[in-house]
This record gives C-alpha cells, sequence and structure tokens, in this order.
C-alpha cells in the first residue's frame, strides 16, 4: 500500500467517478483503475463496488475512507508543520475575531514590538472555527478567538474573562442607566452576531423567520417565552445563553452577519444588544453603552496554538499580553504554552 494508491482511492471515493478522479489526479483512467486494484489486492478487500450505478463504495471501503482521510489530512498537517520549522521566526501570523481587534490587541502588539524590534507581525481576520483549520495549515502561528475548542492537535490558554455591556440607541429610555439588569432589557429587540454558537447542545432556541444580510430574524410575538424559565441546554447562541442563564427569553431578536452590522441596527435605533467591553469606543455618537450589574455575564478570550509547535515568538507575545494587563490593572492568571519539541 503506498501513497499514490491511497490518493487515487480518495480521489475516487470523493468525486464518485473514474473519469472525474483520474481528472483530479493528473493520471490516466487506466493508471487510476490499476492503482485502485493494486490497493485492494495488497489489503484483500473490494474497496469500490464497479458493478452498480452511480458508483459507490463498499461498506469495507467506507470505513477505509473515513479512517484514511482523516490519517492523510493529519499527515498533511505534520508536513506543514515539518516545513514551518525552517521558517525564519522572526516572522508571527496572528488570526483574530474582530471583537479582540477592538480590544487591546494593537497595544499587545506594540508592546511585543518594543522588545522584539525585528519581529514582522501579520495579522489575519478569521473566526473562531477557522483558525483551527489554519493552525494546521501553518497559515496563522496563533488565533485569539472567544470559544475553547476540543482538539486534538490544539493547546489554548483562556487569557481572561471580558465583562459585557448593553450597545442602546442613543434615544433609548435606559440609555443613560448604569449597572443594568438583563431583566430589564427582555422587552427590546435583541441583535444577535455570533457566527459560531455554544457546543452547549445541539438543538437552537426556538426562532422565526425574516432575513437581513442572508440571516434570519425572529419576530416572536411579545409575551410567546418571555420570562418563562427556559432551559439553558436548549440555547447555544452566545447572547440568548446568556439571557436564558436568568431565565429570560428575549421577546424579539434579528440575527445579523457580524458585530459591525448589530452596531449598526442599534446605532439605527432597531434594537439593543450585548458586546465585550473594549467596543465601546464604537460609534459612540449613535450608541450609549452601559455596564451590566451581572459579574458572571462576561465573554472569555482563548489564546490556541498547536499543540506539537510553539512558535519561538509565543512567550514573548504571552510576556506582552501580561505586561498590558499589568498596567491596566487587569487580574489574570499567568500561563504558558506547553512545547512538546
Ligand atoms: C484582551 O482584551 O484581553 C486581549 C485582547 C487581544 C489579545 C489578547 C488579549
Amino acid at each position: 500500500m503506498d501513497l499514490k494508491q491511497l490518493n487515487a482511492f480518495i480521489a475516487v471515493a470523493e468525486l464518485k467517478s473514474f473519469s472525474a478522479a483520474a481528472t483530479k489526479t493528473g493520471l490516466s483512467q487506466p493508471s487510476l483503475s490499476r492503482l485502485l486494484k493494486q490497493l485492494e489486492t495488497d489489503i484483500g478487500v473490494m474497496l469500490v463496488d464497479r458493478y452498480n450505478r452511480p458508483l459507490h463504495l463498499t461498506e469495507a471501503g467506507t470505513f477505509f475512507y473515513d479512517k484514511i482521510s482523516t490519517i492523510l489530512t493529519e499527515m498533511d498537517t505534520v508536513v506543514s508543520m515539518t516545513q514551518r520549522l525552517s521558517v525564519p521566526s522572526s516572522e508571527l501570523n496572528i488570526g483574530f475575531v474582530p471583537s479582540i481587534l477592538y480590544g487591546l490587541l494593537p497595544e499587545i502588539i506594540a508592546m511585543l514590538k518594543q522588545s522584539n524590534p525585528e519581529i514582522e507581525v501579520n495579522l489575519k481576520d478569521i473566526s473562531s472555527y477557522q483558525q483551527m483549520d489554519a493552525l494546521k495549515s501553518g497559515e496563522i502561528d496563533i488565533g485569539f478567538g472567544r470559544f475553547a475548542h476540543q482538539d486534538p492537535w490544539i493547546q489554548q490558554i483562556l487569557l481572561r474573562h471580558e465583562r459585557y455591556v448593553v450597545a442602546l440607541p442613543k434615544a433609548h429610555p435606559l440609555a443613560n442607566v448604569r449597572e443594568q439588569r438583563l431583566i430589564d432589557l427582555a422587552n427590546n429587540r435583541l441583535i444577535l452576531y455570533h457566527q459560531t454558537h455554544l457546543p452547549i447542545s445541539t438543538t437552537v432556541a426556538p426562532v422565526a423567520n425574516k432575513t437581513i444580510n442572508n440571516k434570519s430574524v425572529n419576530s416572536k410575538k411579545p409575551n410567546s417565552l418571555h420570562n418563562q424559565p427556559l432551559s439553558t441546554e436548549a440555547v447555544t447562541e452566545p447572547l440568548l445563553y446568556l439571557f436564558a442563564q436568568y431565565g429570560i427569553s428575549p421577546f424579539m431578536t434579528t440575527t445579523v452577519s457580524d458585530l459591525q452590522v448589530a452596531l449598526g441596527l442599534v446605532a439605527a435605533g432597531e434594537g439593543i444588544t450585548l458586546v465585550p467591553a473594549s467596543l465601546k469606543t464604537v460609534r459612540t455618537e449613535q450608541i450609549s453603552y452601559q455596564s451590566l450589574i451581572h459579574e458572571n455575564v462576561t465573554s472569555p478570550i482563548y489564546l490556541h496554538t498547536l499543540k506539537d509547535f510553539v512558535h519561538p515568538k509565543i512567550p514573548d507575545l504571552l510576556i506582552a499580553i501580561y505586561q498590558v494587563y499589568e498596567q491596566r490593572g487587569i487580574t489574570y492568571r499567568r500561563q504558558n504554552f506547553v512545547s512538546s519539541l
């Protein structure tokens, strides 16, 4: 069994056609068929049912495809990690979710550059889930996000929990009220903007159907679920989850594509939203940001990197983060990534 045979099998399994697989692999159709036959002979099992149309895998072939495609993806990761060891360590590629950029990231990068004047930092706006693939492919060396990830290749540090604030249109009756309670916000339209939902459960809270930027808009009627005790198990949308923790289901919700659009709608008087406190400086002419009374209404900030390859500049990046935290009086617990190299 060799790599050529495995690649031929993967192409046939994925494209379900010998001619398409031959084009994709750059082989002639007879060569592709020969490689596949050799593979089946080597392992002594028929993997592809050639006698029925459309072409499909046998049960053993399906099992083999699931396992072998995972191994081949891991092989690619190992190759890209190995290649990365030869890249100059003065280049650091950082992935981030947008809400991180509004906060301390620029200050942290400036601090890192003070101690490492030769460093070349490249910043990439990548969603939390896409960061996992980008780390494995070598596109980024480190990722800042707001979700924990369970991935055998990835290690993470929880940097801190950032308090949420409520964003209200300037003309809103609560616009000047500090220390607000979630229950007092529940009869407003809540703008939701998270792309990734908490992996608490596979069930999403009930929503209805209007769209803005291809996103659904829920026009639930007032009192339909309002203030009914709601199981947090059923809620995966992060903002709804915060409300659900207090047994609250907001009257109406609108879901948009990202944080900027959400704040745009708040500025236009279309509703309210909750954002991490570091966004308090955005659109302040139209938006009033107020603190919440609840200490546990927070958004975590995680740092992710590969388990097997910690870029040599990451310890300095962590030092820069903790220096900024100290300057700003932010409480934190000092941690380090472990490197197996
Ligand atoms: C923070 O706000 O804690 C933070 C933001 C960006 C990078 C690291 C930490």
